[in-house]
């Protein structure tokens, strides 16, 4: 089909060429240069593109063809947890009461707002089994970050300042020791054993009367439950240490089991992974975080409260760590996910668990036949199959992520959690069919042949793309982050 806009036009700006009319002025006219302060006035005009309205169109709708999200095709991106958005939340989210109300608004005026974020709360609460849950950070690493920040708190508020170390496992996500550095502790890393588990022996190392905290995902990094969280939990609480729970593989266990059960003081959940507001691409997102009694003081300010069916914003709260977010969250994740948890219901989140965890071993198990698993026990919802086979015949697990894009799908996360070799970690999610999974497990299967028998193809991949091979490392060390002509 001949297609004028193929190869895409990227600079279409036209002198003269406009997409706005915009109506009769009907306010008085102000003259800039006389009224304004010098400092206020440009001095040249700004270079913006000058397009007509369909140019735009077809502009956005062009860049729009040439992304992948989870509306166009299958994303296995492991630790994201990129399963579909039900549009109801859109509807939702487009309600005139919702959408068309602003942060600075008397609370009086938005009491229904607010009864949702509190109801949301409490929906949280339950789901984590915490005393307590503020909403305001806005993504799981500032979740992490706010939760730490509390600990923090804690500890000095009870006289402790030598808390200086956050205890992070080896298989954590990046963001834990990263947040560990920015809220002012030292990261100190804690072994996993052979079974891919936490390694307690060292946990007994590690921990002491300078232990802030352990961070620790459940199930962990490599889709593995951490099954002596109770002997954990009891480590570090006898050292006087908290225990966080990075909640981001929440997607496992909903309606099975809580953080707050597992003996966990602070969590953070991720609501644009497991309670659906669409992700990738940097945002937005929303990370609340969960706390026990005792953290409870600490929590960010205002704090959403109720008396006789009223709504208010409280500020009075001493011990707070503060505001952390302008306003009270990314308001439209939480309100998605708060339609996605009343349309889903108790039993429906844990079918969700359920099938979450079903899909991934049904994949893991057809797919361990040509590649290394290294933990071969059942997995959660996720599991990390290994290349190492495959870099043997010298193809690398970013070649086969490459191929992958050859056949239209997401490639899985690769070279994550750290202590797999050529680890490609897979999600499928609960919202993918089995002829989805079968697909998938197909042409994982017919790569691994051709690794065996055509390796070039896949070493030399991808083939169909419009952008071919990339310099990753040029890529993300000289990003060219701005278009210029
Ligand atoms: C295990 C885990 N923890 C924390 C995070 C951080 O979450 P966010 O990307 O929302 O900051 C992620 C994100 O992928 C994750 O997978």
């Amino acid at each position: 089909m001949a297609n004028q806009d193929f190869p895409f036009i990227f600079e279409r700006s036209k002198e003269g060429r406009t997409s706005y009319s915009l109506p009769d002025l009907d306010v008085p006219e102000l003259d800039l240069e006389t009224e304004l302060d010098d400092m206020y006035i440009r001095k040249n005009a700004p270079e913006l593109p000058e397009v007509s309205e369909l140019d735009i169109m077809r502009h956005y709708t062009g860049l729009s063809n040439r992304n992948y999200g989870v509306d166009s095709g299958f994303y296995p991106l492991g630790s994201c947890t990129m399963k579909y958005n039900p549009k109801i939340n859109e509807d939702v989210a487009r309600l005139e009461g919702f959408s068309h109300i602003h942060p600075y608004q008397a609370p009086s005026t938005v009491q229904g707002a607010m009864e949702m974020l509190y109801d949301l709360q409490t929906s949280l609460k339950e789901i984590t089994g915490m005393y307590e849950v503020s909403l305001q950070s806005a993504a799981g690493a500032h979740g992490e970050w706010t939760a730490l920040m509390m600990i923090r708190s804690y500890h000095e508020a009870n006289g402790d300042f030598g808390r200086t170390k956050v205890i992070v496992p080896d298989s954590a996500h990046g963001t834990n020791p990263a947040s560990a550095a920015v809220a002012g502790f030292d990261a100190v890393t804690v072994r996993s054993n052979d079974q891919g588990l936490v390694d307690l022996e060292d946990l007994r190392r590690v921990v002491g009367s300078d232990t802030a905290a352990l961070m620790l995902t459940n199930p962990n990094t490599l889709g593995l439950f951490e099954t002596e969280i109770m002997e954990m939990a009891e480590i570090v609480h006898a050292a006087g240490g908290k225990l966080y729970y990075d909640g981001a593989n929440l997607n496992a266990i909903m309606g099975y089991t809580r953080p707050g059960d597992m003996g966990f003081d602070a969590v953070h959940l991720n609501l644009h992974k497991t309670f659906t507001g669409p992700h990738g691409g940097g945002g937005p997102g929303s990370g609340p975080v969960g706390v026990s009694k005792e953290l409870e003081p600490f929590l960010p300010k205002p704090v959403i409260t109720k008396e006789n069916d009223t709504f208010a914003f409280d500020n009075n709260r001493p011990q707070s760590i503060g505001r952390v977010k302008p306003y009270y969250g990314n308001f439209g994740i939480n309100l998605r996910a708060y339609t996605y948890i009343r349309t889903m219901g108790a039993e429906g989140l844990k079918k969700v668990s359920e099938y979450a965890v079903l899909n991934a071993n049904y994949m893991m198990r057809q797919l361990e036949k040509e590649y290394d698993l290294p933990y071969p026990q059942h997995c959660k919802h996720e599991f990390v199959l290994s290349g190492s086979k495959q870099k043997k015949l010298g193809v690398r697990t970013l070649d086969i992520a490459k191929r992958l894009l050859d056949f239209g799908y997401h490639p899985p996360t690769i070279y994550f959690p750290l202590n797999v070799e050529e680890g490609l970690m897979v999600e499928p999610t609960e919202t993918e069919s089995k002829e989805t999974l079968d697909g998938f497990i197909d042409t994982m299967l017919t790569i691994a042949d051709e690794v065996k028998n055509n390796p070039e193809i896949v070493q030399e991949a991808p083939h169909q793309t419009i952008v071919k091979r990339m310099d990753e490392t040029t890529a993300a060390r000289k990003p060219i982050l701005r278009y210029t002509k």
